[in-house]
């Protein structure tokens, strides 16, 4: 396989400018299908815009994105997930007055054939039910199968979150900073979560937390004020003096 075969996302200079304000500069990055990336850098470096061009909710100002060797630039969001692409945000997006296993049969459901059987009865859908309980049951969640996501904590809501995007079986899936706001115990589980993943699912993190980035990714790349400062193994992202300056203070 040539690099844009194996390229599972591939970034072709992309800039980004609200009115005027340069937010993303000239940012090329190329993800191989299978790899755990991770993206770092000081707050409002561009990280979540960059996401959001990825997956089309918001225009880029120059540059394309390609997804498994197929240029998405024009796909809106939802022919970009329908290509592959899943995405878990800052904030959380579950239906809260929905029990967990609905959130989960919604998330299937989107994802299949019967797409549009919006008001057949759920017991049409018995099958996928299971399906979403066994999911459940592989984070030790399948006790909250009747819950409603309202009566969930936070971290459970991660990994929820989390769970259902891998539901999709996305060809790459975007996690913008999953631990943020989690106690260290939550926050350990959703690593723990996304550690399981290696292997299969190709993913791009968000993450400050560096214990995380660590644990999870195995490639780096370093944005600062929009540009791409840095891009490697993390072992020679560790020990890039560039980084250490400008982001991570010596703590690496
Ligand atoms: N819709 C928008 N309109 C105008 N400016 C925006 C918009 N979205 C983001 N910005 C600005 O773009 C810059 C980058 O924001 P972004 O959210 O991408 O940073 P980030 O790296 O994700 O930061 P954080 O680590 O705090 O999440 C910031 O200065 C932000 O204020
Ligand atoms: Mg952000």
């Amino acid at each position: 396989m040539n690099d844009a075969q194996s390229a599972c996302l591939e970034l072709r200079g992309i800039s980004k400018r609200f009115g005027s304000l340069g937010v993303l500069d000239d940012v090329t990055l190329t993800v191989r299908r299978g790899e755990r990336r991770g993206i770092i850098g000081p707050n409002g470096a561009g990280k979540s815009t960059l996401f959001n061009i990825i997956a089309g909710e918001l225009p880029a100002s120059a540059g394309s994105v390609h997804l498994l060797g197929r240029d998405v630039s024009r796909l809106p969001a939802h022919r970009r997930a329908r290509a592959g692409l899943a995405r878990t945000f800052q904030t959380t997006t579950l239906f809260p007055r929905l029990t967990v296993v609905e959130n989960l049969v919604l998330a299937l459901q989107a994802h299949s054939p019967e797409r549009f059987h919006l008001l057949a009865p759920r017991s049409r859908y018995r099958a996928r039910d299971e399906e979403a309980v066994a999911l459940l049951d592989r984070v030790g969640l399948a006790g909250c199968a009747e819950v409603l996501v309202d009566a969930l904590g936070y971290g459970e809501k991660r990994q929820i979150e989390i769970l259902l995007a891998l539901a999709q079986k996305p060809q790459l899936l975007l996690l913008d900073e999953p631990t943020a706001g989690l106690a260290p115990a939550d926050a350990s589980l959703v690593t723990e979560m996304l550690k399981r993943e290696r292997g299969g699912t190709t993913m791009v993190l968000i993450e400050h937390d560096m214990g995380v980035v660590f644990d999870v990714v195995e490639n780096l790349t370093v944005l600062h004020h929009g540009r791409v400062v840095a891009d490697g193994p993390l072992e020679t992202i560790r020990g890039d003096a560039k980084v250490q300056e400008i982001y991570l203070g010596g703590n690496l």
